[in-house]
Parts: C-alpha cells; structure tokens; sequence
C-alpha cells in the first residue's frame, strides 16, 4: 500500500521583503544633498503554517509584523521573495482573473473595530456586501439569511442587521469585523492585533470565538499580536520579530519553555507570571534602532547581553538548531 502523500503547508511565505522608499522629493534631495533613504521594513522572512493551523508574529512596534499581513492579503507587492497558497504563486495570481478566487480564500481582520467599519451603512451592508461584491448571493432574501446565520456564528443577533456600528460596543463591533470577514468562506485569516484595541475581559471572548471558528471551519490564521498572554492563548507556532527579520521561529511550548534567542527571552521576561524557568532574568533594555540605519551584523548586538565581535560584523541566518530555527551566533556556538 502507498503511503498517503503529505500535504504541503496551506501558506508558505519564502524570503518576502517589503523596501518602503522613504526618500525626500527629488528636489530637495538634489538641494540638501541627501541621499536616497530606503527602508526595509520587512527583509526576508520565510515560515510555513499547515491548514487549520495558528502562527503568531510577535515583536516591538515597527518590527514590520503588519507590512507581513498586508503582504500575505496582497495589499502589498513584495519587493523580493514570494508567497505561495494552496499551491498556487499568490502574488502572480492576485494580478489575474484568478485572484478574484484568491481573495475570497484570504480574508483579513484589523486592528481598529472603529476604524475598519463604515458608520453609514447598516450591519447587513457591512456583513453582506463581500457576498454581494463576489457575487456569491443576489437575493435579497438569501443575503438576510446569510447574514443572519454569519452574525449568529460569532454570538450576534440577526435582530442586529438593521443597526449601525456606533450602536454596538468595540468587542460587538470586532465581532462584526469577524461576520465580514467570514462572509466568504475563506480559509486563511490574517489577524493583526485584532484583540489590541478592547478591554481585557472582552479580548477573551473575542478570542475564544477566533478560536471556535478555527475549530468549526478548520481556518488557518496568522494572527498578530504584541501581547504574549494573547500569543500563549491561541498560537500554534511563534515567530518573532525585529528589525523586519524572524529572529526566532518555533512551536508554541517550546517558545514559551525554553526560549533561545537574547531576544525572545527579553520579552518574555517581561511578563514574570509566564515564564519561569529559574534562569536569571535580563530585562527589557534599550530601544529600537532606527530601521533607517539599523546596526551592522546582527540588528540586535547593541541591546544583547551576550554580543561579541564576531554579532558586530556579521548578520546571523536563520538556521535550525536543535529544531528550532534561531538567527543567533551565540545559541549556534552553544555559548548560550
Ligand atoms: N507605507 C509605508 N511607507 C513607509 N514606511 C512604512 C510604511 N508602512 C510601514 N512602514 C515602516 O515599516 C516599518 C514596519 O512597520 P509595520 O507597520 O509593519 O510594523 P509593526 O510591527 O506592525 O508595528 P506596530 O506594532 O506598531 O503595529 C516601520 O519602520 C514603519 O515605519
Ligand atoms: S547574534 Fe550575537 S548580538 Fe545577536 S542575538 Fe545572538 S548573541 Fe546577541
Ligand atoms: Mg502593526
């Protein structure tokens, strides 16, 4: 008997760089005699997620987490590297009559519930208008009905369709977000800090909806968040970022168990109650550099307890140690 083949991952991002070109307006430039400025905001990052699957992108403010989603949904063209969905190039096939197809499978949800909903129109509108745009549903009765189902899936009332968004709270309106999203059947979310902008106890509920519909529907999310407890609560794998790269890429429990990389474990020392392991703390120090001229070598080396000469000059790969794929000289050296 043949063994059954193994699916490839559902999303397999390979070396994806977004270049912002930040540079003053030519003239100035040619006055001032400044140079032209570029910023990689987002400089080859690769990772799998396998269908039905959870991969959460962590990392301080501008470490490019939201240049990645706006890559994964196409809002962005990659400057270099590619992303490939169920087989299929996505970038090539976002350009074509096909990526009409595409889009309806990937799906996004932001982070402002107040910003991402139009206020004029009704929630039916808002809900029903992916279906009605794709051409999915045309009667007028069946949209109602789709709506209605959509709203009940994440703890809504059909009752709630004739209503505008200012008459919702933020987690009701997140949840709206979440219908829209939904409308399509797609099967990859794309979550940037969905949860950040509500109130503890209303994170919670959201979160567990996400996580009921994953497990409804077998979605498959990228999910980003700033927030470990968030992170620890519905990840499946972790990737965490700085400076546009991956530092550290690996499951959930071994992430949080046993962090390897000076980064990593700097954030989760952050937070005492999730993370004690008995190894002595190093806290949070230093700042971001500036993504305009980032350090040589490794982009951490000035806020790392354990760089040396070798981290100053040279830019550590992303390499599997042990099975997890670190970027770091240290933990490939085994001095860490
Ligand atoms: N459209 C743009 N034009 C120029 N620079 C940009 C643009 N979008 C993002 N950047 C820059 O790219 C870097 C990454 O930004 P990004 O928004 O992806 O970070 P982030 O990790 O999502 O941060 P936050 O946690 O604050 O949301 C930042 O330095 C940002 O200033
Ligand atoms: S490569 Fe060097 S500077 Fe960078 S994280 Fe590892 S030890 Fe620290
Ligand atoms: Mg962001």
């Amino acid at each position: 008997m043949s063994a059954k083949p193994v699916a490839a991952p559902l999303v397999q991002a390979r070396d994806l760089a977004k270049t912002f070109d930040v540079s003053a307006p030519w003239l100035n430039r040619v006055l001032e005699r400044k140079p032209r400025q570029l910023l990689h905001a987002v400089d080859g990052v690769s990772f799998d997620i396998e269908k039905g699957q959870t991969l959460a992108l962590v990392g301080e403010s501008g470490c490019g987490k939201s240049t990645v989603a706006r890559l994964l949904v196409g809002l962005y063209r990659p400057t270099h590297g590619g992303l490939t969905f169920d087989g299929q190039d996505a970038h090539a096939a976002f350009k074509t009559a096909e990526g009409r197809k595409l889009r309806r499978r990937i799906q996004m949800i932001f982070q402002d519930p107040y910003a991402s909903l139009n206020p004029r129109w009704t929630v039916e509108d808002i809900v029903g208008e992916p279906l009605t745009e794709h051409g999915i549903v045309t009667d007028p009765a069946q949209l109602e009905a789709r709506v209605g189902a959509l709203l009940q899936s994440v703890g809504l009332s059909p009752l709630d369709m004739v209503k505008y968004p200012h008459q919702f709270s933020g987690g009701q309106r997140q949840r709206i977000s979440i219908a829209r999203a939904l409308a399509t059947r797609p099967e990859f979310l794309v979550c940037d800090e969905p949860t950040s902008a509500l109130d503890v106890s209303v994170q919670a509920q959201v979160l567990n909806i996400m996580k009921d519909l994953q497990r409804q529907h077998g979605l498959t999310y990228l999910f980003i968040s700033h927030n470990l407890a968030v992170v620890r609560h519905v990840s499946d794998q972790v990737g965490v970022m700085y400076l546009g790269r991956l530092v550290e890429l690996s499951g959930k429990q071994q992430l949080f168990e046993n962090p390897r990389h000076p980064y990593t474990r700097m954030l989760l020392d952050a937070i005492p109650k999730l993370h004690d392991t008995g190894r002595s703390r190093t806290p949070v120090q230093g700042e971001v550099p500036n993504p305009l001229n980032p350090p040589d070598g490794c982009t951490f080396h000035p806020r790392c307890p354990h760089a040396n000469s070798r981290c100053k000059a040279e830019r550590p790969a992303l390499l599997t140690i042990q099975g997890v794929k670190i970027a770091c000289h240290a933990v490939e050296e085994g001095r860490i």
